[in-house]
């Protein structure tokens, strides 16, 4: 089928199933452009909560897609692709979580959003790349164990009066992001701001302008009197930049830093899983709930 046939397809299923798309900002073109919300983590865990559908189709990783299952257990959440993992949030499980817990036990215990929602049961309240050192903040706790990622943990410390207690994960695709990167892109647009997430290495984050969510991104990108901006970030937000805001330029860092399960999702697997209503993502009962409890709790924060 060509791509005009696949995107008449998914419209005319979105309508039959009464479903809503939703598309992280690492998406192919092609399905951020099909999508009815794009966003980054947390707007993406707000629309699934407010959203009036059947159906969603999660167009992301699969700590997303559970996230909007976590949330709105009334509706039907389907991903794609069931293979679209996150490779960060494989790097912490609940047993070595319970150990870290046991090490500080005046500690409270923030997780990153890109964690399995068995860990996300864990913890005393989320966080996403765009309020971390908000929630960090609102704790009554001089300690904050931070997990999975250790960019993040070590950003979020250089920003709050808190000992953070770090977990040693990372994001695969940010750490290709190097020093060298934005040295390079600097020179070759030196009036450029440039953004980078704060997945990115602690060398990166120091030559940046602005550390930002991707979310944080657009907004920057559209509000900033710059016209040119350097982008430390999955490449897939460089189409979502321009699309946005077409009368500025975009460098990606490193054409390197390529989610492979990002890239997973395709037009074909969208009308697939809104055809068949599969791969159904669903959380055993007890787990969701007390996963809720610590998503809730941090979109009570901000
Ligand atoms: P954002 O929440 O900033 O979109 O980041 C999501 C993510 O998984 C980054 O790797």
């Amino acid at each position: 089928m060509s791509v005009e046939e696949l995107v008449k397809e998914i419209t005319s299923l979105k309508k039959e199933r009464n479903a809503v798309l939703l598309s992280h900002n690492y998406q192919l073109p092609s399905v951020q452009d099909v999508a009815d919300f794009l966003g980054d983590s947390y707007g993406l865990s707000k629309k699934a909560q407010e959203i009036d559908a059947d159906v969603i189709v999660f167009c992301g990783v699969k700590f997303m897609a559970e996230t909007a299952a976590i949330l709105s257990p009334d509706k039907l959440v389907v991903i794609p692709d069931i293979y679209a993992g996150c490779p960060l949030a494989e790097m912490i499980s609940v047993a070595k979580l319970r150990e870290l817990k046991a090490a500080h036990p005046d500690a409270a215990t923030v997780a990153y959003v890109n964690t399995n929602a068995d860990v996300k049961a864990e913890v005393d309240v989320c966080c996403t790349s765009s309020n971390a050192i908000k929630v960090v903040e609102s704790l009554d706790a001089e300690e904050i164990i931070f997990v999975p990622d250790k960019y993040l943990a070590n950003y979020v410390s250089t920003q709050v009066d808190k000992k953070i207690i770090p977990w040693e994960g990372y994001c695969s695709t940010h750490v290709k992001i190097l020093a060298d990167d934005i040295l390079r892109e600097k020179k070759a647009h030196p009036k450029a701001c440039v953004m980078v997430h704060p997945e990115c290495r602690a060398e990166v984050i120091e030559l940046a302008d602005k550390v930002l969510s991707t979310g944080g991104m657009v907004e920057n990108a559209r509000d900033s009197s710059a016209t040119e901006f350097i982008v430390g970030t999955e490449v897939g937000m460089i189409h979502r930049l321009k699309k946005d805001i077409p009368g500025k330029s975009f460098y990606p860092a490193s054409e390197l830093a390529v989610c492979p399960n990002m890239k997973r999702t395709t037009l074909d697997k969208v009308a697939w899983s809104l055809k068949e209503l599969r791969n159904v993502v669903s959380i055993p009962e007890d787990i969701r709930l007390r996963a809720r409890e610590s998503i809730e709790r941090m979109l009570e924060i901000i």
